[in-house]
């Protein structure tokens, strides 16, 4: 990834967080200590671009009604080919849904832990920032994490489960909030879900997938 393509990824992020966190019922808490965590990263270093299937597949110019996820989405295209894009972790394959998911999913760590580094632009102990392409029906199957992670669909309506709520459709534009240790799942169908995800607190500790 280029400094340019950082700094415009990062720029309008910040402004789809900010406009995120003005909306009523929003966890703005959390929102806001996205934006001033992800407003403090510097960029570390160019990384070498590397392409994925599921992204050269899924990743695809959508009119998008809401104005920033929008915005978000013709960036991440127009920036796509500068990103170093990550496959579904294959350590999890083992587990039940993990392999077909792992099969149909990448995503980009534009921050995150050293140990995360391979793809990272910024390197941070207290935020990771993805983003990720799910393919079309499939699911992500229930997992947690110790890290509080704020979604927000950029393109794509995805259903979502958090803890027992029941599944809810979620549309470009929208906010997701998992607090720390929430069991959580998304899954697609027709449509690839394009997505930004930012992790605060406990960044480190790795993501268990839960058995029903
Ligand atoms: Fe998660």
């Amino acid at each position: 990834m280029t400094a340019a393509s950082y700094q415009a990824l990062t720029d309008i992020a910040t402004i789809a967080w900010r406009a995120a966190a003005a909306q009523p019922f929003a966890p703005r808490t959390e929102l806001d200590r996205a934006v001033t965590l992800l407003s403090g990263l510097s960029f570390a270093g160019q990384a070498s671009p590397r392409s994925h299937g599921v992204v050269e597949r899924h990743l695809r110019p959508r009119a998008v009604r809401h104005r920033h996820a929008g915005a978000l989405l013709d960036t991440l295209l127009e920036t796509a080919p500068t990103i170093d894009w990550i496959g579904g972790d294959s350590g999890y394959g083992s587990e039940p849904g993990m392999e077909a998911f792992c099969a149909n999913y990448a995503f980009c760590a534009l921050a995150g832990p050293a140990r995360w580094a391979t793809g990272c632009s910024a390197v941070s102990d207290e935020v990771g920032f993805n983003f990720t392409v799910q393919g079309p029906n499939v699911t992500y199957p229930d997992h947690a994490h110790k890290a509080i992670e704020l979604y927000y669909v950029v393109s794509g309506k995805a259903l979502w489960k958090r803890g027992d709520e029941p599944w809810v459709e979620r549309y470009p534009g929208e906010v997701i909030l998992h607090t720390a240790g929430m069991r959580h799942a998304m899954k697609t169908a027709d449509e690839p879900l394009v997505a930004m995800a930012v992790w605060i607190s406990d960044i480190q500790a790795p993501l268990v997938v839960v058995r029903a």
